[in-house]
């Protein structure tokens, strides 16, 4: 058996108590529904539990295992990270990995600077104040951020502010102000969008939690013309859907457009925490010396290891073969909703970003898929999400499609 690295994993020296699979049982605080599975190791697209037991891996530890587990040129960079110096020297100084990084994704994008951060609803918040920094600017009101229907940016304050999640938001109430949620059709922003108060729009352009919702390249186009000409902040966030799940590095190249603020995390670093907003040139020149801080960010070990990974997630073949593998994987998800008497309704995605709306439960299937060996996730009640590393084989997606098939052709009532 490999551990999470994919090195051997060391014998215990003493016999180790079962870890609490029950969540009455824990000390970790019970804010997950966790599977009743504990996870020792993995190995390419497939994880191994403390049982010895192998599941094929449709989560990618919600899109940010890309490279799979046990990828050998990941671990010898962070293996190169650990000898190199340091792990963290904190933002008072500078450090290669962290300048290195940023400048890659500077020559990769739109971007004229980069703010690294440690995780996704961290690079959100961040960017919600670059572009409130921005917008004072040009004027003392102009302080919104607007979100769209269906959106998810994360759950801190600002971020749980912008996400729409009736179930998330209630119980925390009163939320950040000034952030509201807007409808996602361009005659409402159109009047939602007032050049004077609002000073940012913020969009996944693959909508991920809120049910894989690929918004039309065409309707992109319009927001960021509808934006450029309100003097309004486009904040696009690549969280999910960003770094090659969508086939291309960024999922805004397939529209065409280049946003003024752009938020990525979850893959960036093969499994360690970072995020980061890359920023227009005119948006970095509106933030000043201590607008922003965060200790942990852009350190020098999980930087040179996010600099190994952005660079493997822009190689042109791995990019080629989501595309590919993604048109497969689209083409057969179809089929099932064409063939399973109404159990698959609909069938949404790009690349190796997939959600399918179910008519039973989605949890109840991913009950039973895991029991068949293969780990799914939900997107909302009756939905699927299908994130699978980026480097997965065809043979890998057709054994997931049939297990699917399988499990969805056995509805609860006839198990
Ligand atoms: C689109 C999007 N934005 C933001 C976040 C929040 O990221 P994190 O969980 O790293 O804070 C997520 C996480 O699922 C996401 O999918």
């Amino acid at each position: 058996m490999t551990s999470g690295l994919g090195l051997p994993t060391l014998t215990p020296p003493v016999a180790q108590a079962p870890v609490p699979t029950d969540e009455r049982d824990s000390a970790l605080l019970p804010t997950y529904a966790r599977a009743p599975i504990t996870i020792a190791g993995g190995e390419g697209t497939e994880l191994i539990d403390d049982e010895g037991r192998r599941y094929l891996d449709f989560t990618s530890g919600i899109a940010v295992n890309a490279l799979g587990y046990g990828d050998p040129g990941l671990l010898a960079a962070m293996h190169a990270a650990v000898d190199a110096g340091p792990a963290h020297v904190s933002n008072l100084f500078h450090s290669r990995p962290g300048e290195e990084l940023a400048q890659w994704l500077v020559d990769h994008s739109f971007a004229s600077r980069v703010f690294l951060c440690n995780s996704g609803a961290e690079a959100n918040e961040g960017a919600f104040k670059f572009a409130r920094r921005w917008g004072r600017s040009l004027g003392p009101a102009k302080n919104e951020i607007v979100a769209l229907r269906g959106a998810f940016h994360g759950r801190l304050f600002a971020s749980l502010a912008a996400t729409d999640r009736p179930g998330y938001r209630a119980p925390f109430r009163p939320l950040a102000g000034g952030i509201s949620i807007a409808e996602r059709d361009i005659a409402t922003l159109e009047t939602v969008l007032r050049a004077d108060t609002v000073t940012a729009l913020i969009v996944e352009p693959v909508q991920g939690e809120g049910g894989v919702r690929v918004l039309d390249p065409g309707f992109l186009r319009e927001l960021r013309a509808l934006t450029a000409e309100r003097r309004v902040a486009l904040i696009l966030d690549e969280i999910q859907c960003g770094l090659g799940r969508t086939g291309t590095l960024f999922a805004y190249e397939r529209a065409g457009i280049e946003p003024d603020l752009l938020t990525i995390a979850k893959p960036m670093a093969g499994g360690l925490p970072m995020g980061a907003i890359l920023l227009s040139a005119e948006i970095a020149a509106a933030v000043e010396t201590g607008d922003h801080g965060t200790t942990f960010g852009g350190g020098p070990f999980v930087a040179a290891v996010a600099r190994y990974v952005v660079q493997r997630l822009a190689d042109p073949a791995l990019l080629a073969s989501v595309r590919d593998n993604g048109a497969w994987l689209g083409a057969a998800l179809a089929a099932l909703a064409g063939s399973d008497e109404g159990a698959v309704r609909a069938v949404r995605g790009i690349g190796l970003m997939w959600g399918l709306d179910v008519r039973e439960p989605a949890s109840a299937i991913v009950t039973r898929a895991r029991e068949q060996g293969l780990l799914l996730l939900t997107a909302g009640t009756h939905t699927l999400r299908l994130l699978p590393p980026l480097t997965v084989t065809r043979a890998e997606l057709e054994r997931g499609v049939t297990i699917l098939r399988d499990v969805l052709s056995k509805p609860l009532e006839k198990q």
